[in-house]
C-alpha cells in the first residue's frame, strides 16, 4: 500500500511542489525511484535537450544505478555530477564516485565528458571545494553570486537527519554565497553541494530507506524543528520535492 502525498507549498514567494511516497519495501522504492528519475531525465531532454543529475552517495541508491544501468538512454545527453563526496580518492572504497561508476556509469557508454566528478586530490578540501564551485560555474556558464539549476538531485538522509555532507551544527551549514563547500563528518572532510545550490534544483529526490531513519524523518517532517540540528530540512527546492521511502523508514510519517 502506497501512501501517495502531493501538496503544493509556498517557499520563498513559489509554489514548491511536495510529493511524498511510502513503498512497501526496498524494491518498490527502488523500481519508484527509476521511474520517477527516468520521467525526469525524459521531460529534461525533451524541453531541453540534455540533463544535468547530482547523485547521492551512500548505500541507499547503488540498487537505483545499477538499474538505470539497464535502462537505453541517450548518455551523450546526460550530465552526471555528486552533491558530496568523501575526500578520497575514486579508487578508496569509500568514493562516491566510485561506487556509482562501478554500478552504473562505467556500465554504459557514458562521454567521459559527461561525467564531473568533485576533485579530491587538490592541496586542502577547501581548495578542492572552490576549483569544484569554479568548475559548475563555466559549465552551467554563470557568474560568481549567481546559482544554476541542476534538474534533478538526488539525496539521502543518515539517521542524524543529515543530507549530502551538510552534517548538524557545521560551517557548511551557513555557507549561503558558495556553490560547493567543505562538509564535516566527525572530523573527516567532505566536499558538498550548498543548500542554496541543492534548493535551485528543478527536482530533489530523496531516497530514504530503513527503521533506523525513521527518527529522522519525524523531525525533518514536524512544523516545527531546529535546521541546524536537522540539515535535511533546509532543503526546499524551488522547484518539485519527492520524498520516496520505503516502508520501514515512512510508516510512521505524518505528513
Ligand atoms: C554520503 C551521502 C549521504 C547519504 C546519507 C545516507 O556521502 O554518505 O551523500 O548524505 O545520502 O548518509 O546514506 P545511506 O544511503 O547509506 O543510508
Amino acid at each position: 500500500m502506497n501512501l501517495v502525498v502531493g501538496s503544493e507549498v509556498l517557499v520563498a514567494g513559489k509554489w514548491m511542489k511536495k510529493f511524498v511516497e511510502v513503498l512497501a519495501d526496498k524494491t518498490a522504492l527502488i523500481a519508484r525511484s527509476l521511474e520517477v528519475v527516468l520521467t525526469q531525465i525524459q521531460g529534461a531532454i525533451q524541453e531541453q535537450g540534455w540533463c544535468t543529475i547530482a547523485l547521492a552517495g551512500g548505500g541507499t541508491p547503488k540498487p537505483l544505478y545499477e538499474a538505470l544501468a539497464s535502462q537505453e538512454l541517450p548518455w551523450d545527453k546526460i550530465h552526471i555530477f555528486w552533491g558530496d563526496e568523501r575526500y578520497v580518492s575514486p579508487e578508496h572504497p569509500d568514493s562516491n564516485q566510485g561506487m556509482a561508476r562501478k554500478a552504473w556509469l562505467d556500465q554504459v557508454a557514458f562521454p567521459a565528458a559527461n561525467i564531473h566528478p568533485m576533485p579530491t586530490d587538490g592541496t586542502t578540501p577547501a581548495a578542492d571545494a572552490q576549483k569544484h564551485g569554479a568548475q559548475l560555474q563555466e559549465f552551467f556558464g554563470i557568474q560568481g553570486g549567481e546559482f544554476p539549476s541542476f534538474d534533478i538531485i538526488l539525496l539521502g538522509i543518515g539517521d542524524d537527519a543529515h543530507t549530502a555532507s551538510l552534517f548538524p551544527h557545521t560551517e557548511a551549514l551557513q555557507v549561503v554565497d558558495q556553490l560547493v563547500t567543505v562538509g564535516n563528518k566527525d572530523g573527516q572532510p567532505r566536499i558538498t553541494f550548498t543548500a542554496p545550490l541543492i534548493n535551485q534544483a528543478r527536482c530533489v529526490i530523496f531516497l530514504v530507506a530503513g527503521a533506523n531513519k525513521q527518527p529522522a524523518l519525524a523531525q525533518i517532517f514536524a512544523p516545527e524543528a531546529d535546521p541546524l540540528t536537522y540539515p535535511a530540512r533546509l532543503i526546499q527546492p524551488q522547484g518539485e520535492l519527492w520524498w520516496l521511502l520505503d516502508q520501514s523508514a515512512g510508516q510512521q510519517l505524518k505528513t
